[in-house]
């Protein structure tokens, strides 16, 4: 599983079984509850049977209640395990007892159970002998509505009655989880188009930047011919020498952007200082070194572009602190902004000039010697001796435009395949 359908397919899990569990535990409440209220009600229909005939006879004197004792066992006989009539004064009038129940109805009677506060229905939800038992107390009331007594029934729940209410329950709950399920399951392709977008719109986006830097990059090569090729191989040389070191992808980032644009300041400077064929006077090699800060400035605009800074401001600092333009020293320097400094020198040695012949490659290196400790970290200057030769070789044999295409490869693998 690749990973983003790794991501999805776990979040959506994780969804499913909180939601799941959610709506589960709301269906059992309301399952239950609902459960209860059925068994209350048919119970009720049946107190209701008897209620009516009791009527007139609950709040007679004690020696006229001969025809309520006889409703009441009639009524636990075909219907209850006990039965109770009160008076409206709440006095116990008439009780009656199953006999075949009795023993669970001596069991019950140990269960604390208290009169109700008011008088509306209650009951109470017993379990004992691994029965289920209803008790409902109903008030019986006059036609003009006043309380003429109360009766309270205890019912064994029928199993039956029972398993019934409860697999209706569980099938509600088995199509809730299913379309739980369901709805799941729809979501996986809308998350994966969703996220294809975000991904497609950001890979634009960074097309975009990437695009950007080399417009920018060959912006200044059209001020400075030598530019155009020397940008394509230091970027070049760079990687290499970053992925020696083992720089992480991150800051190889940061340094091929440094490289493309480690100039862009020269845009500010002025022809004749620019495409000056001798050296520079003192004035002029100052107005040049301006392009440092200019390149910074133009960085500034974009957010992006940020990640040239270290390179940018920071290529024409020495490892003795004795470069410009903050005069920085070690490992103060970033460390992209080291690497730079060595192949950018390499390069401008090792190439045609409108004032110079490339050096050979032995010379150039033997230059690049003199600069390790004062101008380049010796570290890294190694590290360069190592692969300097064969990445001179290999630059040097390849025409411009393999240069260039071997670049757009170094950009993908470290700007885009990561993604
Ligand atoms: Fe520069
Ligand atoms: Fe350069």
């Amino acid at each position: 599983m690749s990973g983003i359908h790794r991501i999805i397919f776990n979040r959506l899990l994780a969804a499913w079984v909180v939601v799941s569990l959610l709506t589960g535990a709301a269906v059992s409440l309301l399952g239950l509850s609902r459960i209860d209220g059925q068994l209350v009600d048919l119970t009720t229909a049946e107190l209701a049977k008897v209620s009516a005939a009791s009527l007139p006879l609950l709040n007679r004197a004690e020696s006229q209640r001969s025809a309520l004792n006889q409703l009441a066992t009639d009524f636990v006989h075909h219907h209850a395990i006990a039965v109770e009539f009160r008076d409206r004064n709440r006095n116990k009038v008439a009780v009656a007892v199953n006999p075949i129940e009795a023993e669970l109805e001596q069991e019950l009677r140990r269960q604390s159970y208290s009169f109700p506060a008011d008088a509306d229905r209650h009951f109470k939800k017993i379990t004992a002998d691994g029965e289920t038992v209803l008790r409902v107390l109903v008030p019986i009331k006059e036609p003009a509505g006043e309380i003429a007594g109360y009766v309270e029934g205890t019912f064994l729940v029928d199993r039956e009655t029972l398993g019934r209410l409860r697999h209706e329950m569980i099938f509600t709950l088995l199509v809730v989880l299913f379309a739980v399920t369901l709805t799941t399951v729809c979501l996986y392709p809308v998350m994966l188009s969703l996220n294809r977008s975000v991904v497609r719109y950001s890979n634009d986006l960074l097309k975009g930047n990437v695009e950007l830097m080399e417009v920018l990059g060959s912006a200044i090569a059209k001020r400075d011919a030598a530019t155009n090729i020397h940008n394509y191989r230091v970027v070049s040389y760079a990687v290499r020498l970053a992925e020696t070191v083992g720089l992480k992808p991150g800051e190889i980032r940061d340094l091929i952007a440094g490289a493309f644009l480690h100039d862009v300041g020269k845009i500010g400077i002025s022809d004749n200082i620019l495409l000056k064929p001798g050296p520079l006077d003192a004035q002029e090699f100052e107005t040049m070194r301006t392009h440092v800060t200019l390149g910074v400035e133009i960085l500034r605009k974009s957010d992006w572009l940020q990640k040239a800074r270290d390179v940018v401001e920071y290529h024409h600092e020495k490892f003795d602190g004795s470069g410009y333009i903050k005069g920085l020293a070690g490992e103060a320097i970033p460390v992209t902004a080291r690497i730079f400094a060595i192949v950018d020198v390499f390069d401008a040695l090792t190439s045609r000039r409108p004032y110079k012949e490339p050096f050979p490659f032995a010379e150039a290196m033997a230059i690049l010697q003199q600069g390790v400790g004062t101008h380049f970290d010796p570290r890294l200057a190694a590290a360069f001796g190592g692969i300097a030769e064969a990445l001179f070789r290999e630059v040097s044999t390849t025409p411009d435009a393999a240069v260039e295409s071997r670049l757009q490869a170094l950009i993908a693998k470290y700007f885009f395949a990561s993604r």
